[in-house]
């Protein structure tokens, strides 16, 4: 039987690569949408390839919708159809500033990536998973920030508020299609994202504020997305699982 093609954005390193080396080890052969250029990943694609994986790399910017349009052509060009589509990628502002000193550039600057790139990355997915008539599966990647302040950071927060509302909206749109839609909300994973924050973090954790007492790796939201992307979940759309070492529940 052919292989399945999981589609991931912002792939490259961090998260992202953690899911593309899990659904490489899964049996897909892995299409990575990410900024940086290819060269810079050659090591990474290579590791990806000798787990049995076929992989197209292709730079682009996410915040461009014809960047998206263009990657999901290419990977219907080289893989013949897209059965998984994880978006991904993010960013977080520049500079942490108070929120009444947020500025316009910074705001579009996160909005443009996190809101509007992922919104159109899975249209041009959904569109293309129509087409086939086969269904499929999406994972999007929020935040345990889609619903916790961060009043230094208030356009990521918003952005991934934003992100669990695509997720909710693509779920209920793609249903009859047999287009699963699903989120993972990270907590605080350690990738190139935190590590300007690393002391931070590591106090937070080792006050208890994560119930789990120790920082999530890409490993862990790799695995979540493993399980949506098997198919497991048939009867289940619009679903959400935190991966945050149990920092949503309400504690007193
Ligand atoms: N690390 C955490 O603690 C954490 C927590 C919650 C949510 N998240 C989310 O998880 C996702 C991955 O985060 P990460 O920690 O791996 O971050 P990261 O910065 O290590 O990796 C992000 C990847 O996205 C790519 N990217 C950035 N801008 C892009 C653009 N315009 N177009 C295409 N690709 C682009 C980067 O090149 C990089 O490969 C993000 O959506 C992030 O918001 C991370």
């Amino acid at each position: 039987m052919p292989k399945k093609t999981a589609l991931i954005t912002g792939a490259a390193r961090g998260i992202g690569y953690g899911i593309a080396k899990q659904l490489a080890s899964d049996g897909f052969n892995i299409g990575i949408f990410d900024i940086i250029e290819e060269a810079a990943v050659s090591d990474s694609v290579a590791e990806l390839e000798k787990l049995g994986a076929e992989v197209m790399y292709f730079q682009g910017n996410l915040a461009k919708k014809d960047d998206c349009t263009e990657f999901i052509n290419a990977a219907v060009q080289r893989f013949g159809e897209i059965n998984v589509m994880v978006n991904n990628a993010g960013v977080a502002p520049k500079v942490r500033a108070d929120m009444l000193e947020t500025t316009e550039e910074s705001l579009d600057f996160v909005f443009g990536i996190n809101i509007k790139g992922t919104f159109f990355m899975a249209q041009a997915a959904a569109n293309q998973m129509i087409k086939q008539g086969k269904g499929g599966i999406m994972v999007n990647t929020s935040s345990m920030s889609a619903y916790t302040t961060s009043t230094n950071r208030p356009e990521y927060c918003i952005s991934k508020a934003g992100v669990s509302m695509i997720t909710q909206l693509f779920a209920d749109r793609l249903a009859e299609y047999g287009i699963n839609v699903y989120e993972v909300r990270p907590g605080v994973i350690k990738t190139d994202m935190t590590s300007v924050v690393t002391e931070k973090y590591d106090k937070m954790i080792a006050d208890g504020v994560f119930p789990i007492k120790r920082w999530g790796f890409p490993e862990d939201i790799a695995k979540a997305v493993s399980a949506f992307a098997s198919g497991a979940f048939s009867y289940s759309t619009g679903e959400v699982i935190n991966v945050d070492g149990g920092f949503h529940i309400q504690r007193m």
